[in-house]
């Protein structure tokens, strides 16, 4: 294993990633993010240096990544670290142990991802077990885009204004705005086989990715080897990926790759979003074979069916190398989710009742590994703290989502086993699947049902659990697991992340 560095300087440059100029938070000047790309094993430094201004502060989360040992550098504000203030550097130093395969990274904070702040994470393998089933290989990041400022639509907890390539008619006056914006083209060679991993790195959309004429054979979801399974639409939730193989077996030609958005997947608040016209639902890019001219498709899209909201069935997923489900279950989570207004009429997500709040100035992790405090029972109710105190236990999280939107749950510093989801808010016992369930970290939960994850507690840490929906999470729509509380009373802080604190502390923010 070799140690990675990276350089991530955050910045507003000025892009048009639809065609329409403006204003996009990004990772040295580029959107997407550069690529981070690691072997199995490898060690990555990762200085991220905030130069936003406007006293904006960022953090940075490596999606996936369990952060063995290292639950300082999982990134999220709040619960693992303060914010790194305007004009400071911090350095995320993690092992990738393990793990291999399609991962992310993006800011955790403020919505600041939506504004442009997520890149690929990819960890290669060298035993990867399909590597003689491919030749070369791509990643397509799939992203919705927005042409007001996030904090903007967080306020009026708001719809996608575009996604696509923009309808320049639309723009306002005065604005730059390209026509014909340069689709994505990713280029084939006839006969060979490709490897794409595809990350759906969106802030509300669900898509469902096609290419004309291409199935796509499913080898690797979140992280985990997959039995091939071959389908000709690829429903892709928040925050999830795969890696597919396609075969360029198909004439010489242009053919369109289609992230479609399925409006039925979209609800705000219990009603489907009506979007404005001049959104794209059909978010395309070319696959182009070497020696096609230089225009764009005319193929028509696969006609079966559109899958559901809820992503490619679980039923179907099936890991390459079968692991036992572990046994017996020590610990069980509830969590009900609501969506509704609180007191003040303002609407918020709840869980269990408690809609999150965490604190900036003094993220759980520093009061437990400081002694700050004895135990969770000392935090706000708000804090949305559940403690996990057994060694080597097992834990069933179950979600009752009693609202009737669909919420794509993340769990930060584990993989889980999704043991069942069902319609309705009472858990159907025969319908888990306790023989080959497949461990994944974003779950898409449809609206009003249950669903069953499982994962052993041998990770100590304070781990983020939270609907991947960026609107939900300003929305309070979080919980923080704490891991093995003991464990974290004995772990000892990098002075780097002390020192972040006490610079927060005295850095004006111009937000709350
Ligand atoms: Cu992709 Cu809590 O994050
Ligand atoms: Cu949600």
């Amino acid at each position: 294993p070799v140690t990675r560095y990276y350089d991530l300087v955050i910045s507003r440059t000025e892009l048009a990633p639809d065609g329409l100029l403006t204003e996009v938070f990004t990772v040295n000047k580029q959107y997407p993010a550069p690529i981070i790309h690691a072997n199995k094993g490898d060690r990555i430094v990762a200085k991220v240096t905030n130069h936003l201004g406007k006293s904006e502060p960022t953090a940075m989360h490596w999606h996936g990544m369990f952060q063995r040992g290292t639950n300082w550098f999982d990134g999220v504000v709040g619960m693992t670290q303060c914010p790194i203030p305007d004009d400071v550097s911090f350095v995320y130093d993690f092992s990738t142990g393990k793990q291999a395969g399609t991962f992310w990274y993006h800011a955790h904070t403020r919505a600041q991802f939506a504004e442009g702040i997520r890149g690929p994470l990819i960890i290669h393998d060298p035993d990867d077990p399909y590597r003689e089933k491919y030749d070369l290989e791509y990643v397509v990041t799939l992203s919705d885009w927005y042409h007001d400022a996030i904090a903007e639509l967080l306020e009026i907890r708001s719809r996608p204004n575009y996604v696509g390539r923009y309808n320049c008619s639309a723009a306002p006056e005065g604005s730059k705005c390209r026509k014909d914006n340069p689709l994505a083209v990713y280029k084939f060679e006839s006969g060979k086989k490709y490897r794409l991993r595809i990350i759906n790195t969106s802030a509300l959309v669900h898509y469902i990715f096609s290419i004309d004429s291409h199935p796509l054979t499913i080898i690797e979801a979140d992280g985990s080897y997959t039995k091939p399974y071959t389908v000709n639409r690829l429903p892709i939730g928040i925050g999830q990926r795969y890696s597919v193989i396609v075969k360029a077996d198909q004439k010489v030609d242009n053919y369109w790759i289609r992230a479609t958005i399925d409006s039925r997947c979209i609800l705000s608040n219990n009603e489907t979003i009506n979007f404005d016209s001049a959104i794209n639902y059909n978010v395309t890019g070319i696959l182009r074979y070497f020696g096609a001219e230089k225009i764009d498709p005319t193929t028509s899209a696969f006609t079966d069916e559109l899958p559901t909201c809820l992503g490619v069935p679980q039923n179907v997923l099936k890991l390459l190398r079968p692991e036992k489900v572990p046994e017996p279950v020590t610990d069980n989570i509830l969590f009900n989710i609501t969506i509704r207004p609180d007191e003040h009429n303002v609407t918020l997500a709840f869980v269990n009742n408690s809609s999150f709040v965490g604190d900036k100035y003094n993220p759980t992790l520093k009061q437990l590994a400081m002694h700050e405090i004895k135990s969770i029972n000392e935090l706000p109710r708000k804090r949305n703290a559940y403690a996990l105190e057994n060694p080597d236990g097992v834990v069933d999280i179950t979600i009752l989502n009693a609202n009737g939107g669909i919420h794509p749950f993340h769990l930060h510093g584990h993989n889980f086993y999704v043991l069942g989801t069902g319609p309705g808010l009472v858990v159907d016992k025969s319908q888990l699947n306790l023989v080959d369930p497949f461990p994944r970290d974003v779950f898409v939960v449809n609206g009003t049902s249950w669903a069953v994850f499982r994962f052993k507690t041998n990770n100590a840490g304070v781990w983020s659990f939270h609907c991947h929906i960026e609107f939900h999470v300003e929305m309070g729509m979080i919980a923080q697991i704490v891991e093995l509380p003991k464990e974290i009373s004995k772990l000892k802080l990098p002075q780097a992340t002390l020192d972040l604190c006490k610079k927060y502390s005295s850095f004006k923010s111009s937000f709350p």
